[in-house]
């Protein structure tokens, strides 16, 4: 209960969005250093705490570069770890993705062109996910025939809104080297211009390895971190500076707002851990009136 005697707020959907694992081929380190399949399994272990916590997923969204070279056997084993957790799985294209191998691997499909996925969760909450990549570049882009796609799919509302899906996020880059392998800036200002005043209540992407929120359209975007690295934001001038970090974020919707919580998988030790009978405790101790 709320201290004005309101009942507690529940999520009506709860999305896991990953991004960036950059499965890379077996024995084949990302780049020289870090072991994304551990990394991944570091987030899939901390998921099933969760569910054994007693916490629902609706879907995971993983928002491209799932794996880093195209490798089929990679997208088998990202399949392999996130399938057993039983929970509705969203992917989307990033550029270090080879669409063809994608596709086969994990939509199961043969088609070489960009795809818009429409998915509804529990027949209310639309996932719709683009397709940014341009063959053999690392930046970005919309075809027109992606964004009138979107369009046509939006001109019906669902009944707890869309939340939209792309890898190359759709808000400014954090390095200056991003910001040549970003979204084309045309893209990102048609894609505002076809959801501004639609039923989108987010966005979700990636590609920026590093957990950012902004907007869109007056729609709020939020960037996922890599499970496997994270640029620096705060480095030297010109400089294009990653360390190791493994993070995910938990997004809940609820009737009239939604949170997007950045959960970092980094072991950190306990501080406190109050039980029900605690947590009562301090309530008792702190009568609101
Ligand atoms: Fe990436
Ligand atoms: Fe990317």
């Amino acid at each position: 209960m709320t201290p004005d005697g309101e009942p507690p707020e529940v999520a009506g959907h709860t999305i896991v969005h990953l991004s960036d694992c950059h499965l890379t081929s077996t024995g084949v380190l990302y780049n020289g250093v870090v072991d994304p399949e551990v990394t991944l399994a570091a987030v899939v272990a901390e998921l099933r705490r969760g569910q054994a916590n007693g916490h629902r997923f609706d879907a995971i969204v993983l928002s491209g570069d799932l794996t880093d070279t195209g490798d089929p056997d990679a997208y088998r084993r990202l399949r392999a770890a996130v399938e057993p957790l039983g929970v509705p799985l969203v992917y989307a294209t990033g550029n270090h993705d080879v669409r063809v191998a994608f596709h086969r691997e994990l939509l199961g499909v043969d088609d070489t062109d960009p795809r818009v996925q429409r998915i509804l969760l529990g027949d209310r909450l639309r996932i719709v996910t683009l397709d940014s990549t341009i063959v053999g570049k690392g930046h970005g882009r919309l075809t027109d025939d992606t964004l009138a796609e979107l369009s046509r799919i939006l001109g019906t509302p669902a009944p707890d809104g869309t939340v939209v899906v792309l890898h190359h996020a759709p808000v400014p880059p954090p390095t200056p080297l991003l910001t040549y392998f970003t979204l084309e800036r045309a893209s990102r200002r048609a894609l505002a211009d076809v959801i501004a005043g639609t039923d989108v209540r987010l966005v979700l992407a990636g590609h920026h390895h590093l957990a950012q929120s902004g907007t869109l359209g007056g729609v709020p975007v939020a960037v996922a971190g890599s499970t496997a690295i994270r640029t620096d934001p705060l480095g030297p001038a010109g400089h294009e500076h990653t360390t190791r970090s493994t993070a995910f974020n938990l997004v809940r919707l609820y009737r009239d707002t939604h949170t997007v919580s950045v959960i970092p998988v980094d072991g950190a030790a306990t501080v406190f851990d109050l039980d029900p009978a605690g947590c009562a405790a301090v309530v008792a101790a702190h009568p609101v009136d």
